[in-house]
């Protein structure tokens, strides 16, 4: 046989699912797994969301649309991101995908050419590395500080950036993280891609899961960012959708066009009653998304105490996403090693941070989109592994 090409030989599986594969196995052994690894809301979607979905069913739209997505739906995502970020935003510059991963994929294909640099954040969501390899580009990581809430490294940032950087990846609030880049940090990338002429790619999928009442900031807003940014955002995390599979892009409309072509070909379009649902979400009432922010900031505070409490074990206290990132340095084994063995000899699933990147060693990421009955029991197992260490 043909040996395959190297758009897909350097692809790995995400570690989430890897470990809940894992974790599945043990449970059909009869073991007792609690699960933490999983990035995903444990709300329903809510009721008037997926009965706007239903109804659109009823109604017919089960038909292709165009292919960056219908345009009443376009006009609400425009006039609705726009708001949130104190953008003008044209639905022309609106593309619908299906989910927030063609959000990350095909501007990758449309920026990067074979050999184009492309920076992003170590540790980061495994997609972004996956994404500059198939595109033929050359992921240049950059850490991330603890002691700067999980933002840039900026000395590294500027040693990296060079004539050679066509892209730049942003994600805030961050996976594996929860960290929040600081408004004068994207001012410093933004000065920097200005001066490098690069393309900002900015992942904002949790950018409404912010807490202690403070908010994300994304790089757009900054003069002259908007025409050389893609925002990324979706439905998954906001409002519970993940297996809908909505999401959009924003960027300039020349980009827009060719990332509309790129869907044509590859994706045909985004289910039609998806959209309508989707519709609802962003024009119907938002007490669900209030609610379920300050049930995650109840259950982050309490995973956070109880994480903190275990000897020689310290996690920041995250301001956004579901994650919290435990350093675990002190015991002196891999991540890797402790996650196997919590998962083998505790029954607890949670990821090692190097299944975000080199990056990652010596943190643990944990899941608080779970029930607080699930995080007790988690961290409470996990304790007693660690005290009997
Ligand atoms: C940082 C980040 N970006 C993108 C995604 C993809 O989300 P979606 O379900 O919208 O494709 C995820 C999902 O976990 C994520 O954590």
């Amino acid at each position: 046989m043909q040996p395959f090409t190297d758009r897909v030989t350097p692809l790995r599986p995400e570690g989430a699912y890897a470990v809940l594969a894992q974790a599945q196995a043990l449970e059909a052994q009869g073991r007792k797994i609690v699960h933490l690894e999983i990035g995903q809301p444990d709300f329903p979607t809510p009721a008037n969301v997926s009965e706007a979905g239903i109804a659109a069913i009823r109604l017919g739209k089960t038909k292709y649309t165009p292919p960056a997505g219908i345009p009443q739906f376009r006009a609400i995502i425009a006039d609705y991101a726009g708001r949130l970020r104190g953008l003008k935003i044209d639905p022309a510059q609106v593309v619908v995908s299906c989910g927030s991963k063609p959000g990350l994929f095909f501007p990758t294909l449309a920026l990067v050419a074979s050999g184009d640099e492309v920076l992003y954040p170590d540790p980061g969501f495994p997609t972004y590395e996956a994404m500059i390899r198939v595109a033929g580009g050359i992921p240049v990581p950059v850490p991330l500080r603890e002691e700067k809430q999980f933002s840039f490294d900026l000395d590294v940032f500027d040693a990296s950036i060079s004539e050679r950087t066509k892209l730049i990846v942003l994600n805030s609030p961050g996976n594996p993280t929860g960290g929040v880049i600081p408004f004068e940090d994207l001012e410093h990338i933004a000065g920097k891609a200005r001066q490098h002429n690069c393309w900002v790619l900015s992942d904002e999928i949790y950018t409404q899961l912010v807490y202690d009442g403070d908010s994300a900031h994304s790089i757009a807003e900054i003069d002259e960012m908007l025409e050389r940014t893609v925002i990324v955002d979706g439905f998954s995390k906001t409002y519970s959708m993940t297996g809908w599979r909505l999401g959009y892009m924003i960027t300039p409309v020349a980009l827009a066009e060719r990332l509309e072509l790129l869907i044509t070909h590859a994706t045909g379009c985004t289910a039609a009653f998806t959209q309508y649902a989707g519709m609802e979400a962003l024009t119907g009432s938002q007490d669900f998304v209030a609610g379920m922010v300050s049930e995650y900031q109840r259950r982050r505070d309490r995973m956070l105490e109880l994480v903190n409490a275990i000897p020689g074990v310290h996690a920041q206290k995250p301001q956004g996403a579901f994650y919290i990132f435990p350093n675990v340095k002190s015991y002196g084994l891999s991540s890797k090693e402790i996650a196997t063995r919590l998962i083998d000899e505790a029954g607890v699933a949670v990821l090692a941070g190097t299944d975000f990147g080199a990056g990652g060693e010596g943190y643990l990421r944990l899941v608080y989109a779970v029930s607080m009955e699930v995080i007790e029991e988690g961290v409470e197992k996990m304790a007693a592994w660690f005290k009997a260490f």
